[in-house]
């Protein structure tokens, strides 16, 4: 905080950039083009859910208490053996290359740069081995083919990462009206395909090289992509071919928690995918007590889908999450100035959680609990 009103008085200029991360799209929407801002925003229908998920937060409030001695703060924490310098992580996000030419590099970059665990994408813009940052985890669309499944597994593995987050809510795309009337889905035109473009299995699949038909190479992927049939069971493949914690992710009903215990997850993210998914549906903050109840014991519980500022992160740890993770805010500081701009969020969001628990009395961030909060 002392550093961005010292930047601006030394300086002598406004952060071209704002600091309120709520406002951050309409800034973003400046720089996008009408396609990338199509895919980034409107999430699925007519948007309900994803203004659901705004609306959740809204309707808790904290309660800072007063007097409590807090002026030494530890964020830190270790989720699923990974150590963390805040219970913040980026989300899994494709095609970052709509939002700036650098993408996923950038993004990555950034994270490392704070020490932020990165999630990769399958569907991102850059290859799995591309990525050089330190803490990263890899999100899995679990493909039809085993074959390439198990290679994309293997390749992370090799590649460092430390825990696999199987997103489940993703069997194929949603009703996305934005890119539906304007026929735009990224991937059909070749984008965020690296991780499957650059893959040994995947490649075997092809009549031709890639170079010389990259039609059919898209149209292969998208015989393998949507995957709606996948059922409990199909997880024991990964648990087989994955040494590492597993994370479920896009859970939002206790019923589906307790399964992800049985079936030996050893965490979830209660995530709607930003609205992305199913129009309509409970807002992600809405899920997550219930949730945490049921089954915070067993399971790690991350969160996310309408977390925008620090405050924000305050409300879901209070609730129950462990950690969350972080999504459009993160593209948004992306299209406006690449790696700084990621930087530039992340350091927002990690000033704004900090002083949050400065000001409502709270050393850490486990201190938070239910009596943090309030229905308002
Ligand atoms: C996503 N999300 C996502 N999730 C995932 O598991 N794999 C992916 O490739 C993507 N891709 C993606 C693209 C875009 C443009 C967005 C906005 C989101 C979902 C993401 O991980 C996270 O669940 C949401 O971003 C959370 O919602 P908010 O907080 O960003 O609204």
């Amino acid at each position: 905080q002392l550093q961005i009103y010292l930047q601006g008085m030394l300086q002598g200029t406004t952060p071209e950039i704002t600091t309120d991360l709520a406002r951050l799209e309409s800034q973003a929407a400046g720089t996008l083009s009408a396609e990338a801002m199509g895919y980034i925003v409107p999430s699925a229908g007519n948007g309900a859910t994803a203004r659901a998920n705004l609306a959740a937060f809204d309707r808790w409030r904290l309660v800072p208490r007063m007097l409590r001695g807090s002026t030494e703060r530890d964020l830190s924490c270790t989720i699923l053996g990974t150590a963390m310098p805040a219970p913040v992580l980026v989300a899994p996000i494709g095609v970052q290359t709509l939002a700036h030419p650098e993408g996923e590099l950038a993004a990555s970059r950034a994270a490392d740069t704070l020490g932020i665990t990165y999630t990769h994408s399958t569907q991102a813009s850059h290859a799995i081995e591309q990525i050089e940052a330190k803490s990263k985890w890899y999100q899995l669309y679990y493909p039809t083919d085993r074959d390439v499944c198990l290679s994309l597994l293997q390749r992370a593995k090799a590649s460092g990462y430390d825990v696999l987050v199987v997103t489940l809510d993703t069997g194929t795309i949603g009703w996305r009206p934005a890119d539906l009337d304007r026929g735009f889905l990224p991937f059909l035109k070749g984008e965020g395909l690296a991780n499957y473009f650059s893959d040994p299995a995947f490649q075997s699949k092809l009549a031709k090289p890639i170079s010389e038909d990259p039609g059919a190479a898209v149209m292969q992927w998208a015989q393998m992509f949507p995957n709606v049939g996948l059922s409990w069971d199909d997880l024991g493949f990964l648990r087989d071919n994955w040494d590492g914690p597993i994370v479920l992710k896009g859970i939002t009903a206790v019923e589906d928690a307790k399964l992800a215990h049985e079936h030996g997850a050893d965490g979830i993210v209660v995530s709607n995918h930003g609205g992305r998914q199913v129009d309509g549906a409970i807002a992600a903050l809405d899920a997550l007590p219930a949730i945490a109840d049921a089954v915070g014991e067993q399971l790690t519980v991350l969160f996310d889908s309408g977390v925008r500022t620090g405050a924000d992160a305050a409300k879901a740890l209070a609730l129950g999450a462990k950690a969350v993770l972080l999504g459009r805010p993160l593209l948004y500081g992306l299209a406006l100035a690449g790696q700084a701009g990621v930087e530039h969020v992340l350091r927002c969001f990690l000033a704004e959680l900090d002083l949050t628990l400065a000001l409502s009395g709270y050393a850490n961030h486990r201190e938070l609990n239910r009596d943090s909060v309030v229905r308002a």
